[in-house]
């Protein structure tokens, strides 16, 4: 596990950017292409207008890429609540990828459950296994003050899911259905980074760190076979 401390979240945007950019760059001789399950909230919204501005938006080939989501919300894809619409405004339209090479998380369909398993069928027809489960090759993911990731939210069945890799889940405090990767997808991603920004994740961050052992909180379940990388900026880190 590796963390970086960022002073903003533009620099933390940079240093994400420049990892997506060398892993991009390390596999550039396979032939499958480069799958990322992108976060959602509003932190990584400055990686996505990064990724879409140069010099990134030429150092990453978008053909050579295939975009799923680690999470969604039982919204519209145009809803402004909608994951995938910050994405499609932030990164997706801007660089012109192919819809073909885009996933959305049908959260909003009246059968959460069929449309989960059918994520998970996209997932395993469009990304290499590994050990019978799909390995992306990153993985990113932010943090809720509360210490969820992507929709693993504290106390719901999910977190003890090890079967399916995507599920739906009843966030009892937001009244609320969503659609999630599990732990057992998430951790058997070759990278995954956790960019966490602002004050109100600080005291999070702190008992996190300071007793790394645990699993009091959802992200302490991020454990990946492959790379793990804290990226946080300044006011999130302010304790450590
Ligand atoms: C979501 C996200 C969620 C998010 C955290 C942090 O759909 O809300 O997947 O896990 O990463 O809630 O959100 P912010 O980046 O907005 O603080």
């Amino acid at each position: 596990m590796r963390s970086v401390i960022c002073e903003t979240q533009d620099e933390l945007a940079i240093v994400v950017a420049e990892l997506w950019c060398r892993w991009f760059n390390d596999v550039q001789e396979r032939p499958q292409p480069f799958s990322v399950a992108l976060a959602g909230g509003s932190t990584p919204r400055s990686l996505y207008q990064q990724l879409a501005t140069e010099p990134y938006r030429q150092r990453l080939n978008w053909d050579r890429h295939r975009l799923f989501f680690g999470d969604e919300r039982s919204v519209a894809p145009d809803h402004e609540q909608s994951n995938y619409r910050m994405a499609k405004d932030a990164l997706l339209d801007p660089v012109h990828i192919a819809p073909t090479h885009v996933f959305r998380m049908q959260a909003d369909s009246p059968d959460i459950d069929q449309a989960a398993r059918e994520y998970q069928s996209l997932l395993e027809k469009n990304v290499p296994l590994h050990d019978g489960i799909p390995q992306l090759d990153l993985v990113l993911l932010g943090m809720g003050d509360d210490g969820h990731t992507a929709s693993l939210f504290p106390d719901t069945g999910v977190l003890k899911e090890t079967q399916r890799l995507v599920a739906p889940v009843y966030v009892e405090k937001l009244n609320t259905w969503r659609m999630t990767l599990t732990y057992p997808v998430i951790n058997n991603a070759s990278h995954v980074v956790i960019m966490v920004c602002g004050e109100n994740k600080a005291e999070r961050i702190r008992d996190i760190f300071q007793d790394q052992s645990s699993e009091v909180y959802p992200i302490q379940g991020v454990k990946p076979q492959g790379e793990l990388y804290w990226c946080l900026d300044m006011a999130a880190a302010r304790y450590l």
